[in-house]
């Protein structure tokens, strides 16, 4: 397994919709590895195809407390067909979205339909913690970082100071 190499914003990749993985190949199997163990490297709850670099929509992720060891949990061609409910998901923050946390108004439960890592169907109802993360997640395959999803303001205080960190480089 290897460890990928995570894009960061402002890379347009990260903005582009992640097309359905029509085979579950070995190819398929190589990259869940590899972002298996890149997730558990940087370490993060969730990580999606597209960032590292695979326009597929695929996404690992892992949100059971670290004393309890690890359940490595994939999901394919994931699609939410129903939520309900809002709630603010404090201090949510990202991989692709280095040093900045923000909160983002997300539905509160939600249900999930997709493959599992053996490309058989899958039906999740997901509420709290989990819930929160699919949703972010599942924003990736479309493009859609969080802070898209914030106040025009913070948003823009965060690409001002990305800009400048680039410039300094
Ligand atoms: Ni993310």
């Amino acid at each position: 397994m290897a460890i990928l190499k995570i894009l960061t914003y402002p890379d347009r990749f990260l903005s582009r919709p992640a097309m359905p993985a029509e085979h579950i190949d070995e190819t398929i199997q190589t990259l869940i590895g590899d972002m298996a163990a890149t997730l558990y490297d940087a370490p993060g709850v969730g990580l999606a195809a597209i960032q590292v670099g695979y326009g597929k929509r695929v996404i690992v992720y892992d949100v059971s407390s670290q004393d309890k060891g690890r359940s490595l949990q994939v999901l394919i061609n994931p699609r939410i067909v129903d939520m309900d409910g809002e709630v603010i998901s404090e201090n949510e923050g990202c991989l692709s979205v280095p040093d900045f946390r923000a909160d983002v108004k997300r539905a509160s439960s939600i249900l999930v339909e997709g493959l599992d890592r053996e490309g058989n169907p899958l039906s999740i109802e997901a509420g709290g913690h989990l819930a929160l993360v699919l949703q972010h997640e599942i924003d990736h395959l479309d493009g859609t970082l969080f802070i898209e999803r914030i106040s025009s303001l913070k948003r823009e205080m965060y690409k001002r100071r990305m800009r400048k960190r680039i410039k300094n480089k």
